[in-house]
């Protein structure tokens, strides 16, 4: 019996989400069976930016461990998340954050058969919400086999009509077969990770949004021709480069540690400007933050 692991970030018992994904679930048949993680009802704590999980273990104590073993033992994992606001719902980006904590078991995470569903209430409304589980998945080391947007505001919705049923189809034959399939064979994809999102910088320029490589774009008769090239920081275009990029980001503690006392004068003098306003409980977001100002600084 083969396992299908649905990450499901909708606090709503059963969202569209999970309706979709038990549908999905229903047309794998008996060769599999899917086991639901609600996000909402797991210990998943903030990323701290301290970095120990690339060098021992996270200093969280909360749940992410078991839900990574679990995406480890599947055979296929489901991100599933609603649209809030052009966005993904917060839930998806939480676990995602703690994405560091997967470099240690990447090699077991490569190339797992994943599929993204994104939810959303309003035809065309979704935003940047798939581009959101996408990453997710490619974070992850996944192979995404499908990325659908399922539209329908109230829970079931997200089932009724031709054009849901035909997703469901699509998501478990892509999830059986092992194969890519899309939605939209019509769509402009990055020739490097299959993204497609883009951001236009001027002239012929053109960015992915997924695997953040830069290339350009060219029009010929009426069809669309991207040439994208790999930047100096790859995250997941291959195993190899995704373990490269886990290497460097080590390597920064090094260089962290030559320029801390450097960077230490000149955060001294710009935190004299500025008060901070806690809230009424503020034992503990000083704890917090004493915990975070002794860490590793941000921005990799
Ligand atoms: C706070 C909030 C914000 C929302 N924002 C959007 C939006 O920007 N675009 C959209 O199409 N739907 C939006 N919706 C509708 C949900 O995406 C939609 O109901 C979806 O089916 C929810 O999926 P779920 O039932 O799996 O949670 C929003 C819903 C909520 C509660």
């Amino acid at each position: 019996m083969k396992t299908l692991t649905a990450l499901l970030a909708s606090p709503r018992k059963p969202g569209n989400g999970e309706i979709f994904m038990r549908a999905v679930a229903r047309e794998l048949g008996s060769g599999w069976q899917l086991e639901i993680i609600r996000l909402i009802e797991w210990d998943i704590r903030p990323c701290r930016a301290c970095y120990s999980c690339l060098f021992e273990k996270c200093p969280q104590r909360d749940d992410m461990g078991e839900i990574i073993s679990r995406v480890i033992s599947s055979d296929a994992v489901a991100v599933v998340a609603p649209t809030y606001f052009l966005g993904a719902n917060s839930l998806i980006k939480r676990f995602i954050d703690r994405g560091l904590m997967f470099y240690e078991f990447i090699d077991k995470m490569w190339d797992k058969p994943m599929v993204s569903v994104t939810t959303a209430g309003i035809d065309g409304m979704e935003g940047y919400a798939k581009l959101m589980l996408d990453s997710a998945v490619k974070i992850m080391g996944g192979r995404l086999l499908a990325s659908v947007v399922v539209y329908g505001a109230f829970p079931g919705e997200a089932i009724i009509g031709e054009k849901n049923q035909s997703l469901v189809k699509l998501v478990a034959d892509s999830i059986v077969n092992g194969r890519v399939s899309s939605s939209n064979e019509n769509s402009i994809v990055c020739p490097l990770c299959g993204g497609d999102s883009f951001r236009f910088l001027g002239g012929e320029q053109v960015r992915c949004l997924l695997c953040s490589n830069t290339g350009s774009y060219k029009v010929d008769r009426g069809r669309v021709f991207m040439s994208i090239e790999p930047g100096e920081h790859q995250l997941f275009l291959s195993l190899q480069q995704a373990i490269d990029h886990a290497e460097w980001l080590r390597s920064m503690k090094k260089r962290f540690l030559q320029l801390r006392t450097e960077l230490k004068s000149i955060v001294q003098e710009v935190s004299r400007v500025g008060k901070i306003i806690h809230p009424k409980e503020t034992k503990k977001v000083k704890e917090d933050e004493e915990a975070r100002d002794s860490q590793l600084p941000s921005g990799s």
